[in-house]
């Protein structure tokens, strides 16, 4: 099967090793890729949001299924560009239409969503220039803390908890009056404030049936004990020691069936990943957001547990035969540390050269790209996350071990990571589920 997945980060990359293990994938193709995903297929160069040059370049490679990494095509439709041409309508196509696209393109069409579907989450209302007024009064009286958040898609940034009733009013202000995300915030989510700790929870659907993936919890603050700025995601484990059976059974009953169910129920064509963030509220699971796409980092411990053959249960969910297939998972436990440029998430230098890479690739590890690119045949750094380090083990804590000792050969100018991803499961027996 002639493939093509888009994106360049460590989820494409991560991605593209698991289907480039499928016996079904020849050639695969990256667009535009990064120099890790270059050994697992061929790099094109193409805009992912350029839906012509796209079309050009599936029509003359005679492309056969797509996978769309990030979700930034998804929510522009790429889905529905590919359905409504003639040249395209056959491809298999990984990734949510346009309306199923905004369960992530849209906070409030993810609360409406999931009022309508009765799936527990914090209590909201939406905002705009419209009701202005209203919502500053719905502020200023909201309890504390309180959850402002820009509609639309806002790179990681669009969601700010507020601890005072006047930062609130004038982050809400900012946010509708003054655009501070752009049109993302013209209208905002005023939420509750949920207090719990969060996880990630994926699965694969057709629209009509899912299989759950295993679940992961990344790690989003830059430094250790989870201390200071949000970064796109600092490392990740899988399995995550508190999603027990029960749990993950309550998971499923409350929020993956009723999800699935309303997407069956609106007509809405979704088939490939859907990403719920939850949080756990004392053991009763919340979901705090959707995602219409594998989370990244979690990708990087996700498709390293996942025995079964990837490309074999996307083509099952484009004909919506999920009902048909069994998922098996590797028993291990995964960690993933992210590497990145001194200075991410703020400004930093790019043009390092990485060294070390060709090391340590076993069985039992490996390193996934994300802002790399090749240059006279050295990869030099060329992005805030640089790349991530997998490793298995017997627990949380085994697995982080392996991974600090491959990052250890690993080096290049302004090199950070930390040290301490799983660390509330490490030291436990819990580590080992
Ligand atoms: N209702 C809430 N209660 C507590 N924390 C929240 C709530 N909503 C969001 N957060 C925090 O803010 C983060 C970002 O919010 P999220 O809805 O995931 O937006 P995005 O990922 O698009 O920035 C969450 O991971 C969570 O830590
Ligand atoms: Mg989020």
């Amino acid at each position: 099967m002639r493939i093509l997945l888009l994106g360049s980060g460590g989820r494409e990359h991560a991605l593209a090793w698991k289907i480039n293990q499928s016996v079904w994938a020849n050639p695969l193709y990256i667009a535009p890729g990064n120099p890790g995903t270059a050994r697992c297929g061929k790099n094109v160069s193409l805009d992912i949001t350029d839906f012509d040059a796209i079309k050009k370049f599936c029509v003359s490679e005679k492309i056969e299924m797509i996978v769309v990494g990030p979700e930034e095509p998804l929510v522009k439709g790429l889905y529905d560009y590919f359905k409504a041409d003639e040249e395209l309508e056959k491809i298999y196509f990984i990734g949510p239409s346009k309306k199923g696209a905004q369960l992530e393109g849209s906070k409030a069409f993810a609360k409406a969503f999931m009022q309508r579907h009765g799936i527990p989450t914090a209590a909201y209302r939406e905002f705009d220039a419209s009701n202005f007024e209203e919502g500053v009064h719905y502020v200023k009286e909201h309890s504390l803390p309180v959850v402002l958040k820009a509609d639309g898609l806002a790179a990681g940034k669009g969601v700010v908890i507020c601890q005072t009733s006047v930062e609130a009013v004038s982050e809400f202000e900012l946010m509708i009056q003054n655009e501070k995300f752009g049109e993302a915030s013209r209208k905002v989510v005023v939420e509750e404030f949920l207090d719990g700790i969060e996880l990630s929870v994926f699965v694969i659907t057709d629209g009509k049936n899912y299989l759950l993936l295993p679940e992961a919890k990344d790690y989003k603050r830059i430094g250790e004990g989870d201390k200071g700025l949000n970064t796109g995601g600092m490392g990740a484990v899988s399995p995550v020691p508190f999603a027990t059976p029960g749990f993950m059974y309550k998971v499923e009953e409350r929020i993956i069936k009723p999800t699935i169910g309303g997407l069956n129920k609106e007509a809405i064509d979704y088939k490939g990943f859907l990403f719920f963030g939850l949080i756990s509220v004392k053991g009763e699971p919340y979901v705090i957001e959707y995602n219409c796409r594998m989370g990244d980092p979690e990708t990087e411990v996700v498709m390293p547990r996942l025995e079964t053959d990837l490309v074999g249960l996307l083509v099952a969910a484009t004909q919506q035969e999920l009902d048909t297939v069994k998922l098996r998972v590797d028993e291990r436990s995964a960690v993933t540390v992210m590497v990145v440029s001194r200075g991410y998430p703020s400004a930093y230098e790019k043009g390092f050269e990485v060294t070390g890479l060709d090391k340590s690739d076993d069985k039992d590890s490996f390193i996934f790209q994300a802002g790399t690119k090749e240059e006279d045949g050295k990869v030099v750094t060329n992005g805030g996350r640089v790349l991530c380090v997998t490793a298995y083990g017997r627990n949380i804590e085994d697995a982080s071990e392996k991974s600090l000792d491959i990052l250890d050969q690993i080096d290049f100018e302004g090199i950070y990571y930390r040290t301490d991803i799983g660390y509330e499961f490490k030291s436990t027996l819990l580590g080992n589920r």
